[in-house]
């Protein structure tokens, strides 16, 4: 038996699943709300007898206790298979790369118990005293495990070495600095630690705050094998169960917002420490609540920053036609946006009027409440072309809504723009046209496949392969792929392309290349290349075709348009 076999013999899926979600018995199986996506009659189906789990609403997938687990907590398979190893005592062959992340959490661990430790010296009493000056009260947030970097910048090496840890993941880990004469030292020193989780308590890194107006005012864990700031929220593993429970999520920007909220028993807060919000942050948290309320800053820069969260977390303002849409298509209903009056930031406000903090998160503006005016203070709405121009950047939004509620907001638009509520619905038919038939191009777009990715990931894998794909026929790509494969062509060196890219290219670049692909000879490679193009053009002409037709709607074809299509249904022949 696998292990995945043994593990599975040993759980049972109901209790397993009923931890998470309120299961009703239901004849053979059991049925509840689907934890995945929002709905009001039960569609998430449980069934004991053969172990699997099923959506039958919106959301229409499926599976094991380990597919459950993996959604549910966001997790990979290897941590799942570790979690779920533990739990029913199977015993895991772990693969050596989580072993190496382990490595990693313990050195950070010991880190975190020793500038712990150090706020109870002589010298740690600066870091107390700050607190103190703060408002915080310790023992309260006793579970966020702050602490403080001694001056000494020999102290934790030290500290390290008498526990006999590796010296060079210590480096690495980014608690020790290398310098280019070969000293090693602390990195952090004279700070206010915080130590940053992962979701189940796995110290990753660290922020560190001055405790003067010197700057910067935190320095942060570099990215190491287990740190990359765009994919953690601060505080989750705190805040997970009070989100799950409350079914709300508050966004907040800040270490210190987080912790004021939580003292104060708001336990549903994390934060994205200070930049725009990620997709990687997102998918963190999006199964665990069906309200997410983003409290960020609310001044200029800081709208800015929201509209950019709205954009790269929630491709909120994506065109129709982009590949990243995923299950949230009504943000609306989902996200809200919470400006905390008179400026302040959520630890001033709840440190100062804690009590109201409940009301204003349940007043926070829904989605569409929030963007209207914001996108009409932004885009002069007297210059012609703007009220279009607003309106189609909300055009997902609006279009994903019920009836009612579109036209409730087609209704205050039309009043925003001055404008008749038939020239703001006749506005928005054409944009709705235009997206369908996707802009200016006859053709229907080519949709991403998995094909197509693992033709790129062959091209960037194999530099014989990148030099047969400058001869390709770039049209059987979509434009995010043609985009990407374009500029790797650009590029001789590696390094310059990677740098060249914007953080949304980025990511997919590395989805792509972290597809592994198997051992195989340069004539494997060269084939697989061969059949995917050829399926790919297959696919590509099909597509002609079909448009082709379309578009000709039933008057009769000239002869110019027949032999137009003698001609494609030649090519589908010949591939
Ligand atoms: P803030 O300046 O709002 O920090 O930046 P804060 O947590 O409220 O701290 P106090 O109240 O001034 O002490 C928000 C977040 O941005 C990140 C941190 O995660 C911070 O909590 N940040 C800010 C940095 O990483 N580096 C900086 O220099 C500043
Ligand atoms: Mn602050």
């Amino acid at each position: 038996m696998s292990e995945v076999e043994e593990i599975k013999s040993k759980l049972d899926i109901v209790d397993f699943i009923s931890e998470y979600v309120n299961l009703n018995q239901s004849g053979r199986n059991y049925k509840a709300n689907c934890p995945f996506h929002s709905e009001k009659t039960p569609s998430f189906i449980v069934d004991p007898s053969r172990q699997l789990w099923r959506c039958f609403g919106s959301c229409a997938t499926g599976g094991d206790i380990f597919s459950f687990l993996m959604k549910i907590e966001g997790i990979e398979f290897p941590e799942s298979l570790k979690i779920l190893g533990e739990r029913s005592g199977v015993h895991i062959n772990v693969n050596s790369s989580s072993i190496r992340k382990d490595d990693y959490f313990q050195i950070n661990e010991i880190a975190k118990n020793f500038y712990k430790s150090n706020l109870f010296t002589d010298e740690g009493k600066i870091a107390v005293d700050y607190l103190t000056k703060r408002g915080i009260d310790f023992n309260k947030i006793d579970s966020f495990d702050l602490g403080y970097s001694l001056k000494d910048r020999d102290s934790l090496k030290n500290h390290l070495l008498f526990h006999d840890v590796d010296f060079e993941k210590a480096i690495d880990s980014g608690l020790l600095n290398k310098f280019e004469n070969g000293n090693v030292k602390d990195f952090f020193v004279g700070r206010l630690m915080f130590p940053i989780s992962d979701r189940n308590g796995k110290v990753l890194g660290f922020g560190a705050r001055a405790l003067d107006d010197s700057m910067p005012k935190y320095i942060n864990t570099p990215s190491s094998p287990v740190f990359d700031k765009r994919t953690i929220l601060y505080g989750l593993h705190l805040a997970k169960d009070s989100i799950r429970k409350n079914d709300e999520v508050v966004v907040v920007e800040g270490y210190m917002d987080v912790i004021a909220a939580h003292e104060f028993n708001f336990k549903n807060v994390v934060a994205s420490m200070g930049t725009a919000l990620t997709v990687e942050q997102v998918r963190q948290i999006r199964n665990l609540a069906s309200s997410y309320i983003l409290a960020l800053d609310q001044d200029t820069a800081g709208q800015e920053a929201t509209l950019r969260s709205l954009q790269s977390s929630w491709g909120i303002f994506e065109s129709l036609n982009t590949s990243n849409k995923d299950s949230f298509s009504d943000y609306s209903k989902i996200l809200k946006v919470l400006a905390i009056p008179n400026g302040k930031d959520p630890d001033e406000f709840i440190r100062s009027e804690s009590e109201d903090w409940g009301k204003i998160v349940s007043e926070a503006l829904t989605l569409m409440d929030y963007l209207i005016p914001v996108l009409i203070s932004r885009f002069d709405i007297n210059v012609p072309g703007n009220s279009q121009r607003i309106l189609e950047l909300i055009f997902p939004i609006l279009n994903n809504m019920d009836q009612l509620d579109r036209g409730k907001y087609l209704t205050e638009l039309s009043n925003q723009f001055n404008s008749s509520l038939e020239n703001v619905q006749a506005m928005f038919k054409v944009i709705s046209q235009s997206k369908q038939s996707n802009g200016s191009d006859s053709q229907k777009p080519i949709k991403k496949s998995s094909r197509m990715i693992y033709l790129l990931a062959l091209i960037f894998s194999n530099s014989e392969l990148k030099i047969k794909a400058k001869d390709l026929n770039f049209e059987i790509f979509d434009l995010e792929s043609r985009y990407l494969l374009t500029e790797y062509l650009k590029f001789d060196n590696l390094n310059d392309f990677e740098n060249s890219l914007s953080e949304d290219y980025s990511r997919f670049y590395h989805q792509i290349i972290e597809l592994s692909l198997l051992e195989s000879t340069q004539n494997e490679f060269n084939d697989a290349f061969e059949f995917c193009v050829k399926i790919l053009n297959k696919q590509r002409y099909k597509i002609a075709a079909a448009t082709f037709s379309e578009s000709q709607g039933s008057d009769y074809p000239s002869e110019e348009q027949i032999n137009q299509i003698n001609q494609i249904n030649q090519k589908i022949r010949d591939s």
